[in-house]
């Protein structure tokens, strides 16, 4: 839920007073609960109610209207979206199927490019570049579809907003858990498990902002049972994302920091990988684990074609910038001639916008308080990968 202005000034002006939430609730003749929706969980109330606050607050009841009038329209705003998102998806998918199969057989595996976000480190920024990459794919009008391959499902959260990943969960609908399980389980009529259609679990439209061109598979915490049980589930992500390939232009999957069959089932689904690295000290701890993991699942399925696209350089501590962090990247970089891997030329730099981003469901570009040079920063780096992959080439 995203905590709006309206909601930080009323918080701030209340503890400058020295009381607490049952303070202002009982001076309002409302309840604690009510208090704390507004705070915490966008609550937003009514204009009388809101002068009120501002006489017990001691502060100008303009000041405080126009910002609940603000968050307000903000949150209207997002449920305007997310509704014409949901249509105009369901509008593209039907012209893409009226467009004929034709474009569905024609080099489907070359048209749809797959890409994993890896690294055995964890909050390097996997699951931040996996979003902001998404977002910047849907707004060149590229059909993406999202994968959150981890049971942290942080990148589900980010792209649904909390509210509808919740909803989704407490409505029992299908995962990229029931991917691995390859059965929707038993529904009370039929009384028995059937087979799972992969077009069930895919959450159209999702991410605000995105134009109806992003869509998701979203996980959730009980993907981790396929860790418990992993016998023959490696190839079941590969296996169901090859009957949605010629359906998009990019297909994103955001890996879990730990090596496990999740991990070989985004090898096997995947065609490229990326590797967020964060400068600083021990940056290159997990490249060697990387690269042992990479060179086994290519001894072990010569087959199949999967090779590194580059190293993303993300500054997400504010402190990378300085003397560790260039020693960090000369590192890397060491390493990364060893292996002869490519290092994007562009490094994504620090700032708050990217998880604020993420709170607020919306691609940057769209994040409140967005700074212009950060957003086309990221812009540049999303070109460089889009080219690095070819994508570019691929007509929108
Ligand atoms: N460029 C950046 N600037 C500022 N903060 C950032 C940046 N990139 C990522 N972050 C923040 O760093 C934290 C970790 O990022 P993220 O969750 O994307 O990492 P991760 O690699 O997916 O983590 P995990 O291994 O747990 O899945 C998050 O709070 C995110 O908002
Ligand atoms: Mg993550």
């Amino acid at each position: 839920m995203i905590v709006t202005p309206f909601a930080r000034r009323v918080k701030r002006l209340r503890t400058e007073q020295g009381l607490t939430i049952r303070d202002l609730a009982a001076a309002l003749s409302k309840s604690v609960a009510y208090l704390a929706k507004i705070e915490v969980q966008g609550e937003i109330p009514t204009p009388e109610l809101t002068c009120e606050i501002a006489r017990v607050l001691g502060t100008d009841a303009i000041e405080l209207l126009e910002l609940a009038k603000e968050a307000r329209l903000m949150s209207a705003t997002r449920d305007i979206e997310r509704e014409y998102a949901r249509v105009i998806a369901d509008r593209a998918s039907a012209e893409t199927s009226d467009l004929g199969t034709e474009q569905d057989t024609k080099g489907a595996d070359e048209m749809t490019k797959v890409l994993s976000l890896i690294n055995m480190k964890g909050g390097v920024g996997k699951t931040t570049l996996a979003m902001q990459l998404a977002h910047s794919a849907a707004s060149k009008r590229l059909r993406t579809l999202a994968v959150d391959l981890d049971p942290q499902s942080n990148l589900s959260q980010a792209l649904m907003g909390p509210r509808d990943y919740v909803k989704h969960l407490a409505g029992k609908k299908p995962t990229v858990v029931q991917i691995f399980d390859e059965y929707v389980p038993t529904d009370s009529r039929s009384g028995s498990p059937r087979l799972l259609d992969i077009t069930e679990v895919v959450v159209k439209g999702a991410g605000h902002g995105a134009n109806g061109m992003l869509d998701l598979i979203p996980s959730r915490l009980e993907l981790s049972r396929t860790l418990k049980n992993p016998t023959g589930k490696e190839r079941r992500l590969a296996k169901a994302l090859a009957q949605v390939r010629g359906k998009y232009d990019l297909i994103i999957v955001d890996c879990a920091p730990t090596e496990s069959v999740l991990t070989d089932a985004a090898y096997f689904a995947s065609r490229y990988v990326i590797v967020p690295i964060k400068p600083e000290f021990m940056a290159t701890i997990g490249l060697p684990l990387l690269a042992r993991s990479l060179h086994e699942f290519r001894l072990e399925n010569e087959d199949h074609e999967i090779e590194i696209a580059g190293l993303a350089f993300n500054h997400s501590s504010s402190y990378s910038a300085g003397p560790e962090g260039q020693q960090s990247i000369e590192d890397v970089t060491t390493e990364a001639k060893k292996h002869d891997w490519h290092i994007f030329e562009n490094q994504i730099r620090y700032s708050a916008s990217y998880a604020k981003s993420a709170r607020e469901g919306t691609p940057l570009s769209w994040t409140s308080y967005a700074r212009s040079d950060v957003i086309q920063g990221f812009r540049r780096f999303a070109d460089e990968v889009f080219d690095q992959i070819g994508l570019a080439k691929v007509p929108a």
